[in-house]
């Protein structure tokens, strides 16, 4: 049975997220301090490609949904130098303190704008933001919600503002790796909070237009998505 993200009956399902908010916000609570010995050396290449594909300029509003420990806040806040500003919502309260110490150990606290909240509900006025930053957190979303966050991010961007998203593809073959993966998330969501997705498709369903798309590979295949809000 084809999913809203899945328009292809030939192609496996998306599979569902089975952990609550709660329950995410308290796993990232407690993983905050060691996140970057866990995930930095197998993200940070990705979120490097996607932070290229949004190109933040000077005097640029963006915003980044999940920012974890911060590191794509500090790359943003330098981009858009003091002209600009940096919003980052992220469910997480550890991730909230952590990032806001490297933001003010890098200096570049002066224009970051930290909330503790779900990026499903944004405290911007819609058409504010010249850009939406999101790496490995779009995935954590339950099937159904996909949808309706996307539309909040792009009622929150301006005609024209872009949307950079980097997350786990379910695009090409389901090899060992990726059948192990979603085994484990679906018996041990608690250790396997996320899963693989069709990125962007769910970006084109939203309503916006899709101006760049790179499939990479971690162990497991990761879409790299530039879209824009027409
Ligand atoms: C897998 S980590 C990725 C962190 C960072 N973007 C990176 O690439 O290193 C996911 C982040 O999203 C946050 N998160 C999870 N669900 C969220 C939600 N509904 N709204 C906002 N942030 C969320 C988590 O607290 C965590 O910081």
């Amino acid at each position: 049975m084809p999913t809203e993200t899945n328009v292809d009956p030939q192609e496996p399902d998306v599979l569902r997220i089975f952990q609550s908010k709660e329950e995410t916000k308290a796993y990232y609570d407690k993983i905050a301090s060691v996140y970057d010995l866990l995930a930095e050396r197998s993200e940070q290449p990705m979120r490097e490609k996607g932070l290229q594909k949004l190109a933040a300029k000077p005097g640029e509003r963006i915003l980044e949904v999940g920012f974890g420990t911060g590191h794509c806040l500090v790359e943003l806040a330098r981009a858009v130098g003091p002209d600009g500003k940096v919003f980052g919502v992220d469910l997480s309260g550890e991730m909230v303190r952590l990032a806001g110490e490297l933001v003010e150990r890098e200096g570049v606290a002066d224009r970051v704008e930290l909330t503790n909240g779900d990026g499903a509900h944004l405290p911007y006025e819609e058409n504010s933001l010249d850009g939406v930053f999101t790496s490995f957190t779009l995935e954590l979303f339950d099937t159904p919600e996909i949808p309706n966050v996307l539309s909040e991010w792009k009622r929150v961007l301006k005609p024209g503002g872009r949307l950079a998203v980097v997350a786990m593809s379910k695009l090409g073959k389901q090899g060992f790796i990726m059948k192990a993966y979603e085994w484990t998330h679906q018996h041990f969501p608690n250790l396997m909070d996320c899963r693989p997705i069709y990125v962007q498709r769910a970006i084109e369903a939203a309503g916006f237009e899709v101006a760049a798309t790179d499939v990479e590979r971690m162990w497991v295949a990761v879409e790299i998505v530039l879209a824009v809000k027409p």
